[in-house]
């Protein structure tokens, strides 16, 4: 039994060392490099290269090394028999948690726009909102939007959520499913979208969708470049539905250097860094069930090939 590690970004090496640290015994090894390939068998993976995995037969788990799984689902080489696990890290999101937050005030208190006013040394006060006054939907109550709707309900904005199934959270106002779309968005000034990337989600954040927001609404994607159709966000805000977003995810990563999104004013960029997998942390979430696998025990955090995530 051995641990391969699959990533393009060259932090494996890194990885494996935070693994090895924690658990000398166990065998890590980084793909593309010489070993047993039969004695693999369990996958860490960050957009790892299509059809690496099928190059490991005695393959049983393969664990995104962070929240997302969508690059492993739409993997064609996935092996078919292989179950799916993914990071669940309070710290994960604890950051998620604060990098909204400094983005809902950023937005609320007109930082962007002063950014780049301070660039052309303008001197243009703004009104700003307060707190109490800003209405935050956020789309997906899972691990990450249900911990940003309650912190963002505790800092004293009105917070509502809208997922797949109804929930029932302290102090937040819930929509579930297709039917409870408009009136959620109804209820929202500041959008912040916390989806998995599904069949269903892709592309969900569209003309069509625009239409049913309230009209000024601002954008916030921490979620997955895939539910934007980008150009229906430029046109949005050209019509005025959308007032303005944060983007910390697009279709392409990294972001064009030719993307009209760099040169609009309404659009602050960030690149995927709203909460990012920490080492110590997670190296151990990965090692438990690596540990659960082979000991024949239940996996935590287990993914649904079938609803996506
Ligand atoms: P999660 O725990 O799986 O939660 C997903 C939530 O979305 C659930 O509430 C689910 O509803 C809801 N949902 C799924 N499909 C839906 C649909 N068709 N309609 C309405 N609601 C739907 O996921 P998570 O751990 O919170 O992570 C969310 C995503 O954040 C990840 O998949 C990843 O893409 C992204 N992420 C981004 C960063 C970054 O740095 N930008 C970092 C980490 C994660 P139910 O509760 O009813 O199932
Ligand atoms: C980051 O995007 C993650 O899915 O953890």
């Amino acid at each position: 039994m051995a641990i391969v590690i699959i990533r393009q970004d060259g932090k494996s090496e890194e990885w494996k060392s935070a693994i090895q640290e924690l658990a000398p015994d166990t065998n890590v090894y980084v793909h593309g490099d010489d070993f047993p390939k039969e004695e693999v068998s369990m996958a860490l993976v960050w957009k790892h290269p299509e059809n690496s995995l099928n190059q490991y037969p005695e393959l049983k788990l393969v664990s995104s090394m962070g929240a997302g799984v969508d690059f492993i689902l739409e993997d064609p080489g996935l092996p078919e028999q292989v179950a799916i696990s993914r990071v669940v890290d309070p710290l994960l999101a604890e950051d998620m948690s604060e990098f909204v937050l400094a983005l809902v005030l950023g937005h609320i208190k007109n930082l962007n726009t002063y950014h780049g006013d301070h660039r052309r040394r303008w001197w243009q006060p703004i009104a700003y909102t307060r707190i109490k006054d800003t209405s935050v939907g956020i789309m997906g109550l899972g691990q990450l939007g249900a911990k940003v709707a309650l912190d963002l309900k505790g800092a004293g904005f009105q917070v509502s959520g809208w997922s797949r199934s109804s929930k029932d959270i302290p102090g937040i106002t819930t929509y579930a499913g297709q039917e409870g779309l408009s009136d959620f968005l109804n209820d929202t000034n500041v959008l912040v979208c916390l989806l998995p990337l599904t069949p269903e989600t892709e592309g969900m954040l569209d003309e069509k969708f625009f239409e049913k927001v309230e009209e000024g609404t601002y954008l916030i994607n921490v979620a997955r470049g895939g539910h934007l159709v980008e150009n229906d966000l430029l046109m949005a805000i050209e019509n005025g539905k959308i007032s303005g977003a944060s983007l910390d995810v697009f279709q392409q990563e990294p972001l064009g250097v030719n993307h009209p999104f760099w040169e609009h004013d309404n659009i602050l960029i960030t690149p995927h860094v709203a909460s990012v997998s920490d080492m110590d942390s997670v190296a151990s979430l990965l090692l438990e069930n690596y540990r659960r696998l082979t000991d024949g025990d239940a996996l935590r955090f287990e993914v649904s090939r079938s609803r996506g995530y």
